[in-house]
């Protein structure tokens, strides 16, 4: 799908955004390894989520998903069978990476693979892990990427330091760990988003913290749970990204979560300039939530260091956008794994940047960017890819001319209606 997008107007006006897909997959998950009735809402209906869901069905789960109430009938993990087909987690890393971790401890052979895209991303490093746990799991794509091939049965638990802040990976070994004998302890896992911590303590597990690591131990009786879902905050930053760069605009997002390990883009933001508003701060069923309020500013350049990037790593390739149009140098480091994400997303930013004009250098781990530049609109493509897509929209939003973006139809990965809710907002 092709669409056209022309420098904007003012983004003005109060939304809400799309539920948390991080916090939707995990709902999914988790109400199935529990045993009881989870009922999580809203429920991002999106393809990622909605391939979660396919899965788990074909796992013997019972779910039903009617309007944006997710109601999960788990049985706990013994509940699930031997799937007779392969499992498709569609564009979701986050679907393969967490279901095979929880895979591992069921004694039964699956299947999982994916589309195009996440049959390039590489799998060793949740095989490696979960093979030292005692699962025969094997990843057929070269160089250890998807299809996987998992023969779950008895695991034990291990001490495992992460090769990469990877909340996935992080994810794939707890979820095992409920299942371990003996203590799963993840070495550095407090640098990545932590979801799924926060949903396993709400649902009983016996999970901790010891400085950096978080440990778990066996459970099989995780308690359901009634989860309300927070508007998604990565969702959100393309809006705000956009009001920081279109001149006379102003915008409320309300009822987004505010996770401290998924908010570094507000921090960025706020040092670049743009000045974000947090309120009506409250913790709902373990999350942080809030209402933030952003609107257009003279920008400045950023220099952003690898500690910082997994707060704000499906925010980085905006982070390019925000740079072409700030006054001085906007540095990324750190960010190897953008590489390695739906898409090539620094490869991708920074190609389909300069056709519009941007003075940008590709860095191994992230970019330099060069600013400020006058975006003019050009023909550029979504390489397949729902973050990229967007960000190219907000870069058209305060370019001069037309841009007309192939390969729309991903943005449905995570922010249906993303195309609606702009025109909405700029209507005036
Ligand atoms: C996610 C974790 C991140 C993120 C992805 C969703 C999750 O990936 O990029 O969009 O829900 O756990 P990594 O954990 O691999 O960095």
């Amino acid at each position: 799908m092709v669409i056209s997008i022309s420098g904007s107007r003012a983004l003005r006006g109060e939304l809400r955004v799309p539920p948390d897909k991080s916090i939707s997959h995990r709902a999914a998950i988790l109400g199935a390894m529990a045993r009881g009735t989870t009922v999580a809402e809203p429920f991002l209906r999106s393809g990622d989520c909605l391939s979660t869901l396919r899965c788990l069905r074909q796992l013997g789960v019972e779910v039903d998903l009617k309007g944006d109430t997710l109601v999960v009938k788990g049985r706990g993990p013994e509940g699930w069978r031997a799937p007779e087909k392969t499992l498709d987690a569609g564009n979701s890393a986050t679907t393969m990476r967490l279901l095979a971790g929880a895979l591992s401890g069921r004694p039964f052979r699956s299947e999982l693979t994916g589309d195009e895209s996440l049959r390039r991303r590489p799998m060793g490093r949740i095989v490696r892990p979960l093979r030292l746990m005692g699962a025969d799991i094997e990843a057929l794509g070269e160089g250890e990427r998807p299809p996987l091939v998992i023969r779950g049965g008895e695991l034990r638990g291990i001490e495992h330091r992460m090769e990469v802040d990877s909340a996935q990976v992080k994810s794939a070994l707890l979820l095992a760990g409920l299942q371990a004998e003996g203590e799963t302890r993840v070495l550095g896992g407090r640098s990545s988003r932590d979801h799924t911590e926060r949903m396993l303590l709400l649902m009983g597990a016996d999970l901790s913290f010891e400085g950096e690591d978080v440990l778990v131990i066996r459970r099989s009786d995780l308690e359901p749970a009634e989860i309300d879902i927070p508007g998604d905050l990565s969702s959100a930053s393309f809006l705000l990204a956009a009001a920081a760069l279109v001149p006379g605009s102003r915008l409320t997002v309300r009822d987004v979560g505010l996770n401290p390990t998924r908010a570094g883009f507000l921090s960025v933001l706020n040092s670049m300039g743009a000045l974000v508003l947090e309120s009506a701060y409250r913790e709902v069923c373990n999350e942080p939530r809030g209402d933030l309020e952003a609107g257009s500013a003279s920008l400045r350049g950023v220099e952003v260091e690898g500690w910082r990037i997994p707060a704000l790593i499906d925010e980085v390739p905006l982070l390019a956008v925000l740079g072409c149009r700030a006054r001085g140098e906007t540095v990324v480091r750190g960010a190897g794994e953008l590489r390695v994400k739906e898409s090539d997303r620094i490869a991708a930013v920074c190609g389909e940047l300069r056709k519009m004009g941007a003075s940008i250098e590709e860095l191994p781990d992230g970019f330099v960017v060069h600013g400020p530049v006058n975006l003019r609109g050009a023909n550029v493509d979504s390489h397949g890819d729902h973050r990229i897509a967007m960000s190219l929209a907000v870069a058209a939003l305060c370019a001069e001319g037309e841009t007309v973006i192939s390969g729309w139809e991903c943005v449905d990965i995570s922010f249906p209606g993303f195309l609606d809710t702009l025109r909405r907002l700029t209507r005036g």
